[in-house]
């Protein structure tokens, strides 16, 4: 019976104590409206406080970079805060330098806006746009890619450089409430401005990537933001070494198919590295560019072939075939975009080759 009481006791004070913080909860975080003025004042937003600095600015149409959607993981949503962010929080540490954080330099996913805030925003941001896209098609491109092609509504372009992204905006599905944004690469050619193409990998238990894979359709309309991006092709040279790993094709087939389209003078040598027969795509459409192009060399690689592939190709890790390949840095700039566990191993063999920082330009995701 004591026992008994004791647990209804502790029920009843839990139930008391979870009441009152939700009661003070809701009266900590009703912070009212909140000024954002941006470059000296040029620009003025009235905001309800109470949301990240990024998703206030990007709810009135400021897209600052972001491919994490505000998990602190990636580093991209930096912006000079002026003052009335508060201090700096430890999931911001390890992403500025003891340079930014003198300048103010925060991370807008990070600060919530509790008062008025004046911050920098670079002028290129601001041609950032948000678009609404139709799904015109949507192709199963191996077990776990599926290709996109967004078209823009009418009258609506794009312009970017061959590599960058752009941010998806999800739509609530199945069990998860609310709208989500990751960044995805352009993997279409920058002439073609009134549609983007996507290559998207589904992750297990990923928000963004099951939303594509299980409830996005042709037809459906979905948000896109951007373009986005430091990985783009800088050309500064005569020879291209460009390395992909799975969905990491995207950024890289843009910047192959702007070369060859605008007849660039680099001679490129591709290098895509997957385990299987059945992670490879696009197979055909490099293979038809590499005999149509004589500046263009195509370079599959499987690290464990299934007998039943009957691969005849290049084996072994991507590392290995880009050793084999690649003599030396001389006049080149290096390309690479795949997991992050890839990108370290090709830097290290690059670096190797006497690959320099300055010319080697990479995506990890
Ligand atoms: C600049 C940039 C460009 C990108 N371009 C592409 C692209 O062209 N195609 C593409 O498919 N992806 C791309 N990504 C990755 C993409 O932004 C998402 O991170 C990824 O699709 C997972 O999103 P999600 O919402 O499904 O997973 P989340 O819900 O964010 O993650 C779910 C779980 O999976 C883990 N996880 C997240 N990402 C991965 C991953 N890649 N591999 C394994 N585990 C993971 C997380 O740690 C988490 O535990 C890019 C990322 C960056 C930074
Ligand atoms: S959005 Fe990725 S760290 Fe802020």
């Amino acid at each position: 019976m004591a026992i008994l009481t004791t647990v209804i006791s502790i029920s009843i004070i839990s139930g008391a104590l979870a009441l009152i913080s939700v009661i003070a909860d809701a009266f900590l975080n009703n912070y009212g409206e909140c000024e954002i003025s941006i470059n000296d004042g040029d620009k003025k937003l009235k905001v309800d406080g109470g949301s990240s600095l990024l998703s206030s600015l990007s709810s009135r149409k400021i897209y600052i970079p972001s491919a994490c959607g505000g998990k602190a993981t990636c580093g991209l949503c930096k912006l000079q805060v002026i003052s009335g962010a508060g201090p700096l929080l430890p999931t911001e540490e390890p992403y500025l330098t003891e340079e930014e954080r003198e300048q103010g330099y925060r991370l807008s996913c990070q600060i919530k806006v509790k008062t008025d805030l004046v911050i920098k925003i670079p002028d290129e941001l601001f041609n950032i746009r948000a678009f609404e896209t139709t799904v015109a098609s949507i192709t199963q491109l191996t077990h776990d890619i599926k290709g996109l092609k967004l078209t823009l509504p009418e009258g609506e372009s794009i312009k970017f450089k061959a590599g960058q992204y752009v941010q998806l905006h999800t739509k609530p599905y199945a069990k998860v409430k609310e709208s989500v944004f990751r960044a995805y690469s352009i993997a279409s050619v920058p002439s073609e401005q009134t549609a983007v193409e996507l290559i998207v990998r589904r992750v297990p238990d990923g928000v963004c990537t099951n939303f594509v894979h299980e409830a996005l359709n042709e037809g459906d309309t979905v948000t896109i933001s951007g373009p986005f991006g430091e990985f783009y092709l800088r050309g500064d040279c005569t020879e291209l070494v460009m390395i992909a790993g799975g969905s990491g094709l995207a950024p890289i087939r843009s910047i192959i198919l702007h070369v060859l389209e605008k007849e660039l003078d680099l001679n490129i040598h591709f290098f895509f590295g997957a385990v299987t027969k059945k992670d490879l795509y696009y197979l055909d459409e490099m293979g038809e560019l590499a005999d149509k192009h004589e500046n263009f060399h195509f370079v599959p690689a499987l690290s464990a072939p299934e007998p039943s592939d009957e691969w005849e190709g290049e084996t072994g890790l991507i590392t290995e075939v880009v050793d084999r390949y690649v003599e030396n840095a001389d006049d080149k700039e290096a390309y690479l975009c795949g997991s992050p566990g890839m990108i370290n191993a090709c830097l290290n063999v690059l670096g190797k080759k006497g690959f320099k920082e300055d010319v080697i330009f990479f995506d990890k995701f």
